[in-house]
């Protein structure tokens, strides 16, 4: 299976930023595990400050990926011109992530333009919450029960 795990502004700094809620993990060290881990799948990972740059890769790994991982950051709360490009391609599987418990902070952080067009969304788990989106993906034909 081929994931795009896709980061928006300010992740690049995870691990250093408000560790307090984002943890002291980078996404350096995380990909490096997450490589590890999965060494069988195809896990590529984009990370842009920029909201034009995010949906440039949206449009390349609509055509590429079997599954988009997306961490939007702020965009994730003010972008539905993401939104828009995630919806451009409906046969992807979209999982949203966020570091933190969303609902528990502000109330802007609340809303996710991402949420509505997502199959799921995972919020604060913190890194575990990519690892988790990672299985679900894999073990997607599997019931429970
Ligand atoms: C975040 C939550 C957003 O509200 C925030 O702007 C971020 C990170 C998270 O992963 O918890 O930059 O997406």
């Amino acid at each position: 299976m081929r994931i795009a795990i896709i980061n928006g502004p300010n992740l690049n700094l995870t691990g250093q930023r408000e560790q307090d809620i984002y943890g002291k993990i980078s996404f350096d060290q995380f990909m490096t595990a997450c490589r590890d881990k999965y060494a069988n799948q195809e896990i590529s990972y984009f990370q842009s400050n920029s909201e034009g740059a995010i949906i440039d890769e949206i449009h390349q790994q609509g055509k590429l990926a079997d599954a988009i991982i997306i961490n939007a950051g702020a965009y994730s709360h003010t972008s539905i011109a993401i939104a828009d490009a995630l919806k451009c391609f409906p046969k992807l599987l979209i999982i949203e992530v966020h570091l933190s418990n969303v609902f528990a902070r502000e109330n802007f952080r609340k809303q996710s333009f991402i949420s509505a067009v997502s199959q799921a969304v995972i919020c604060g788990m913190g890194m575990r919450g990519y690892d988790m989106a990672i299985q679900y993906l894999l073990g997607k034909n599997q019931e429970v029960g």
